[in-house]
């Protein structure tokens, strides 16, 4: 294989240096996306309960980075006793938006409370309604009722592999795992397909915190806060004329339901505000993660290809395929989501009530304590699935549902449409900045099947 497309170690390439002991271990810092994982090993050894002094949410306050697999499980499935940071914010805003409500005027929010906090506060406030949102709004379109999207998937992995599979090259990235998710979820929500061009960069511009935003809270700049404010404002209009329009002509999508639908849990429909936020939720969770678990898979086939060629033989391969490829390289590495509301102790380090918790999803997948030989990709591991990636517990990604089955049939096209995967030349394995995974460009020589093998699927 030609030395440029060996995968050249990370810690090579990053502004930061491979961190060796402790006292080099940041998470956070321009350049240290190209060495977390052994940061987490470092993280495992000495300190898997982490004190970043002065990075609370309350002024003076700390913040710690969990990355033990049981401590950061035993958080997200108790809600009350971890709270989410949300939770904390809409509590502070409630009493001006039942005010608002009472009045019929538009509440007096900060500008940065926008759409989607609104429609967190009046939709989804206690973990009871929380339930009722994801079970009557999104689980129909995003989680287990996504199935219904099967064949629309099916045919949008197919038009885009169409094009380049006689040229065997691709950005796997750019061609492939970027354009998926957002073909799929501009048509779930009911976007004219010419519209997906702006919308990504409306989603870029949502996302911005998790990938420009500073240290564990992804705190962003004045400006930044700005263009990303102006940028939303536009893309809160686009959908109040996408609502006008379906509440004339209604579609089979999820917005066209978000307009009829009567939220059960409150016995009334929903106002247009919180259908934008409800839409908010959906770009800013939908899109880029499923793209770096496609990208982090790809490269997963090319460093392992006897694993490409078991998939290849049984699609029953497929699902913990991506399971096992979502627990080694999780796309959202972590969120500070959760304050404590007590005294806490974890792996015997206290962790005083008000603290951030950083939940490092990524090295809790890999914690040695919990999964043996934790960097293998083992498809019949036991409890396959049962990684951090999507979190757990009640406040479990509602995304995940869709996002598998993405996965699921870009992988099952895959192996029928391509014989096997390699590097191309010229390859960097760089990572965007930010608490996410994600490899900016992915260069790939590919054999495409023999025509006979391609044959499509009915679903
Ligand atoms: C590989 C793909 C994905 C990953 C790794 C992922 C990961 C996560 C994680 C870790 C959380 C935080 C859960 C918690 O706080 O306990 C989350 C929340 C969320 N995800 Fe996903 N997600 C993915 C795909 C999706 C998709 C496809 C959608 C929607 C179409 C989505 C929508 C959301 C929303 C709306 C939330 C916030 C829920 C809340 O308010 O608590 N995600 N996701």
């Amino acid at each position: 294989m030609n030395d440029d497309s060996q995968k050249t170690p990370n810690h090579a390439l990053g502004e930061m240096k491979c961190p060796v002991s402790l006292e080099d271990v940041d998470l956070f810092g321009p350049g240290s996306q190209e060495h977390w994982y052994e940061a987490y090993e470092i993280l495992h050894a000495e300190a898997p309960v982490h004190r970043i002094a002065g990075e609370g949410f309350a002024p003076g306050g700390d913040a710690f980075v969990l990355s033990k697999y049981a401590d950061i499980a035993r958080v997200v499935k108790d809600p009350e006793r971890f709270r989410t940071l949300l939770t904390v914010a809409i509590d502070a805003i409630r009493p001006a938006i039942e005010e608002a409500n009472r009045a019929g005027t538009e509440p007096e929010l900060p500008a940065a409370m926008n759409a989607m906090i609104v429609s967190m506060a009046t939709l989804r406030p206690t973990q009871e309604l929380y339930r009722a949102h994801r079970q009557e709004l999104t689980d129909p379109w995003v989680g287990p009722g996504a199935t219904r999207h099967t064949a629309m998937i099916t045919r949008a992995v197919d038009e885009l592999l169409d094009p380049l599979i006689d040229r065997g090259q691709v950005d796997f990235v750019s061609e492939f795992a970027r354009p998926l998710p957002q073909l799929v979820l501009a048509t779930i929500l009911g976007f004219p397909r010419e519209d997906i061009p702006q919308l990504a960069k409306w989603g870029t511009f949502q996302v911005m915190p998790f990938v420009y935003g500073k240290g564990p809270r992804n705190k962003l700049s004045r400006e930044q806060m700005a263009s990303q404010l102006e940028a939303l404002e536009a893309f809160g209009l686009y959908v109040e004329d996408q609502m006008a329009e379906k509440r004339r002509r209604p579609q089979d999508d999820m917005i066209s339901f978000l307009t009829q639908v009567t939220y059960r849990a409150l016995g009334r429909k929903l106002s247009d505000v919180e259908i934008i936020g409800v839409v908010y939720a959906m770009v800013i969770g939908g899109l880029e993660t499923t793209q770096y678990a496609l990208a982090e898979q790809a490269q997963l086939v090319c460093e392992h290809p006897e694993l490409y060629q078991q998939l290849r033989t049984a699609s029953s391969r497929l699902r913990p395929f991506i399971e096992e490829a979502m627990r080694v390289r999780a796309p959202t590495q972590g969120l500070s989501t959760r304050l404590t509301t007590r005294d806490e102790i974890f792996q015997g380090v206290h962790v005083p009530e008000g603290s951030l918790l950083h939940l490092r999803f990524a090295a809790g997948n890999v914690d040695p304590a919990e999964y043996a030989c934790p960097h293998e990709i083992q498809l019949d591991r036991k409890r396959v699935g049962g990684h951090l990636s999507f979190s757990q517990g009640p406040r479990i990604c509602p995304g995940a549902g869709l996002s598998r089955l993405e996965q699921t049939i870009a992988w099952s096209r895959l192996t029928k449409r391509i014989k096997r995967f390699r590097y191309a030349p010229g390859n960097k394995f760089l990572h965007q900045p930010g608490i996410m995974l994600g490899t900016l460009e992915l260069l790939l020589d590919f054999d495409p099947a023999p025509a006979d093998e391609r044959g499509r699927r009915s679903e």
